[in-house]
């Protein structure tokens, strides 16, 4: 009995050592955003668009995005550093903020805005009583996204999802800064990572399917959309990664190009 228990665990252990180098293990996509893209992250009645994507990936989905925060107090509350930690090698990161990072910092500092700029810049301001150096938006987006490709990690930059388009009667979308923010950002990462322009996709679709329907995405205000708004907004979100022919989650998307809702642009 003990030898067959010695026998069993000596093969245990080879086993263990044999499988461990090149073991081919399933990657990861774990989402960092705000509330659009948070599990229930709108309030009732309302769905992050992050809860749909299982549903098209053949990759498992661990939606890490929490309402309210910002490129900025994502980092400060070391959210990102979390997911650096976790990330293992061919593990995927989206990366979708812009809601939450406007606002200026001259009258009060909500712990939030970011410091204007596209680069090196930074802010001195006060936040809870404390002096703070806050970063530019996409110097918070490149510091994360280093980090997580030196984990082996792949990373999509995101553009923010549209506020309702129709909002003011006859349809009208324009990016935000955050959107060629997060352009930038891709390229300063390298090879390893991709911009998506979420915004743009799911804009597109919005002006097709026309004002009443998306009027009723939006149940409590013009940010958050219902369970049926983010669903639209998720396979929004694959059909721009499929027409980048599944970029760094190539092989992972279950649907075709032809069969998911939209245009490639
Ligand atoms: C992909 O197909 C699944 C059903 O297999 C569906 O639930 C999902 O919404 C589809 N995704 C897109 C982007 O159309």
């Amino acid at each position: 009995m003990v030898y067959i228990l010695q026998i069993c665990s000596v093969l245990a252990l080879a086993s263990i050592a044999i499988g461990a180098p090149n073991e081919k293990r399933a990657p990861t996509v774990y989402l960092a955003g705000d509330s659009t893209m948070a599990e229930n992250g709108g309030g009732s009645g309302t769905q992050g668009w992050g809860h749909y994507l299982q549903y098209s990936l053949s990759a498992p989905v661990s939606n890490k995005a929490v309402a309210g925060r910002s490129a900025r107090s994502y980092t400060v509350e070391n959210r990102f550093q979390t997911l650096i930690d976790t990330v293992k090698s061919s593990d995927i990161v989206i990366i979708e903020f812009g809601h939450n990072d406007g606002g200026s910092l001259s009258s009060s500092d909500n712990g939030r805005t970011d410091c204007p700029g596209a680069g090196d810049e930074t802010c001195k301001s006060t936040y809870n009583g404390q002096a703070v150096t806050v970063l530019t938006f996409p110097k918070y987006l490149v510091n994360a996204g280093q980090a997580l490709v030196a984990k082996g990690a792949k990373v999509i930059f995101s553009s923010q999802t549209p506020n309702n388009p129709w909002e003011g009667g006859s349809f009208s979308y324009g990016p935000s800064r955050f959107t060629t923010y997060a352009q930038s950002a891709a390229k300063q990462v390298g090879a390893n990572a991709m911009f998506v322009d979420h915004g743009q996709y799911t804009a597109n679709i919005f002006k097709t399917l026309g004002k009443s329907k998306v009027d009723s995405f939006f149940p409590n205000d013009h940010t958050h959309t219902s369970p049926a708004g983010a669903d639209t907004i998720s396979r929004a979100f694959v059909k721009a990664v499929l027409c980048a022919d599944g970029g760094v989650l190539s092989g992972l998307v279950k649907n075709s190009t032809a069969s998911v809702e939209g245009a490639c642009i």
